[in-house]
């Protein structure tokens, strides 16, 4: 099975088995096939945020359960969205609702079952922020559990599922908290300056889109991974040294005494924005994303990311971690 259309980087990736569960029943059947055969399994969501190799023996799974439905709760209201809704197509139909607390994370490409991974994030609001409770399957004995948030360590970019449960479950379903009373949260960049005074959720999504479409590339014209980086977070001690050597330096000072720098803005520095080599380049319009011309592996791309953080490492002497995970079958 082919999957090179199934990835937003655009990587040339086949599959030896490939399901696309449409129901619970399907998933653990599925599940339970690979698990007599003793088929190595990958899961694949919108794939959005992976490196899939050329070749991924085994099973890859794609949930294909595509229902979504509302719970009131007083002045609340719960989102329940299973694994393969889209995430922006739900955001834009909660913001047109009038419903508070997904807005700021418009355009984010990707479906629901992936958001919890790397707790999904921008314009000043994280999944976590909105997140009730997380449904899954164990991928050992097929039983189903219902995490709450604390259960689901989420951070900065990471959560559980990269952690303890990376490769031992498969979400099946969101559960978030959503408000019917306005609570904009315009704190982030020029977002506030784009909007008048009292915006409507559907508002906020649509100045959200604008921002992001002026500076990252649409997947379906130039393959990418979104931010190829996390923010590197760093001790006090270096990001000082750094902040008087560089005064105009992004700097945001974290709740536990670190400092987190602004990967694009140390890329940028390093003269590479719009460097492009073999089948790959560092955006042009945002340093952070790495951008697939067409042609390339994901050797290939391993291999110039690779040269782009040391780079910044020789120059800054800063680590930048990478975002996207590489697919390995489990
Ligand atoms: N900057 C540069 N040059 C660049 C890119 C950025 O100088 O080429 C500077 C900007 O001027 C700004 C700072 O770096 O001062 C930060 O840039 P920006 O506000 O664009 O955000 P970011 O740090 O590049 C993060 C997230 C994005 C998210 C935006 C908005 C990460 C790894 N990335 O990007 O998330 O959309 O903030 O909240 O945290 C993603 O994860 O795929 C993603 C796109």
């Amino acid at each position: 099975h082919d999957l090179s259309r199934d990835n937003t980087l655009g990587l040339p990736c086949r599959a030896e088995r490939f399901v696309a569960p449409a129901g619970p029943a399907e998933l653990r059947e599925a599940l339970g096939l690979a698990r007599r055969e003793g088929w190595p399994l990958t899961l694949l969501g919108g794939g959005s945020n992976l490196i899939l190799p050329a070749w991924l023996p085994g099973l890859v799974v794609h949930p294909a359960m595509t229902s979504w439905w509302l719970e009131e709760r007083g002045s609340e209201v719960l989102v329940h969205a299973e694994a393969a809704v889209v995430w922006h197509e739900l955001v834009m139909a909660l913001a047109a609702r009038g419903l508070w607390g997904t807005e700021n994370l418009a355009l984010i490409p990707g479906q629901c079952g992936a958001a919890p991974i790397q707790n999904i994030g921008a314009y000043g609001v994280e999944l976590s922020d909105i997140i009730e409770a997380v449904h899954l399957v164990h991928l050992d004995d097929g039983r189903e559990a219902v995490l709450a948030p604390a259960a689901c360590a989420f951070g900065y970019r990471d959560s559980v599922f990269k952690g303890a449960l990376e490769g031992r479950v498969v979400i099946t379903r969101l559960v978030l908290r959503l408000s019917r009373t306005p609570r904009p949260r315009l704190g982030y960049g020029d977002l506030a300056a784009r909007l008048g005074a009292s915006p409507s959720a559907l508002e906020v999504a649509e100045a959200v889109c604008a921002i992001r479409r002026e500076k990252l590339p649409d997947p379906a014209v130039l393959g990418n991974a979104g931010s190829f980086f996390k923010n590197p977070v760093v001790a006090a001690d270096l990001a000082g040294t750094l902040a008087k050597a560089h005064p105009t330096m992004p700097h945001f000072p974290q709740p536990d005494g670190r400092v987190k720098l602004a990967a694009g803005w140390l890329i940028d520095q390093c003269g590479l924005k719009g460097w492009r080599q073999g089948h790959f380049g560092v955006h042009e319009r945002q340093a952070l994303v790495l951008v697939h011309f067409g042609g390339g592996s994901a050797v290939e791309l391993l291999d110039f990311a690779a040269r782009v953080a040391d780079a910044v490492r020789e120059r800054f002497g800063v680590t930048l971690e990478q975002e996207p995970r590489l697919a390995v079958p489990a």
